[in-house]
């Protein structure tokens, strides 16, 4: 299965986001994963639409939006508008998940539905048939550069059991949180075929050595 890669900008020099997007682009990642918090739903504050807005400018990658924040249908627009083309929330945040999902769609882009470690997977399956993407955390939100929690592993593969059981080959089941060379493999094994990751390649010398090295590990080489 291919493995798309995600890097997350909340690693990234903040002082050269435009520089920065270039590089992860030429490295060879398939979108770029932005990370929106409200210091409410998390404590830590990251960037927000006018980044995302200008970001866009100078980008063709796709932008995957990862959104931290209580009560997130009040977002979407905004969010559409700046540039997002998926939008993924948390189910713990959001009082009416069908509601979003719509939202997210009636903008046409892709919907995605996220937990915190605490919560069961069953919370989120029954809405895998009306969504795009499924993202497993795999550190409590809200901070990079955190250790990856193995014991999720479980939630990946019991959705990757649902998509195949409902025809979702398509469904993208994204990992977010403590993902390097050395965790990458049980993401693959356990069925992700994408996964997040920030300071595994923001900072690092070489962006396309880290992202060719998650993706190989992924794959199990
Ligand atoms: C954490 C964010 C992650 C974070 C991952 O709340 O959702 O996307 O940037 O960072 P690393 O890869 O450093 O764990
Ligand atoms: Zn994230």
């Amino acid at each position: 299965m291919e493995m798309k890669i995600s890097p997350s900008l909340l690693a990234a020099d903040f002082a050269r986001l435009g520089e920065e997007l270039k590089e992860i682009e030429a490295a060879g990642a398939d979108m770029l994963h932005l990370d929106v918090m409200d210091g409410v739903f998390v404590p830590n504050i990251s960037f927000g639409m006018p980044v995302i807005a200008s970001l866009r400018k100078v980008s063709r990658l796709f932008f995957d939006v990862h959104i931290m924040i209580v009560d997130p249908i009040r977002y979407i627009d905004g969010l559409a508008k700046a540039g997002a083309d998926g939008i993924t929330f948390h189910v713990e945040a959001a009082e009416d998940v069908g509601a979003v999902i719509e939202r997210i769609k009636d903008h046409g882009l892709k919907a995605g539905l996220t937990l915190r470690p605490g919560t069961p997977v069953e919370k989120v399956l029954p809405w895998l048939p009306r969504l795009d993407i499924l993202l497993v955390m795999t550190v409590e939100p809200g901070f990079g550069g955190q250790s990856f929690m193995a014991g999720m592993m479980d939630k990946v593969s019991a959705i990757r059991r649902e998509a195949r059981r409902l025809g979702r080959e398509d469904l993208l089941i994204q990992v977010d949180g403590g993902v390097d060379r050395d965790t990458a493999a049980a993401c693959g094994r356990a069925g992700a075929n994408c996964l997040v990751a920030g300071s595994a390649i923001f900072g690092k010398a070489d962006y396309a050595a880290q992202v060719a090295a998650i993706r190989a590990a992924a794959a199990g080489a």
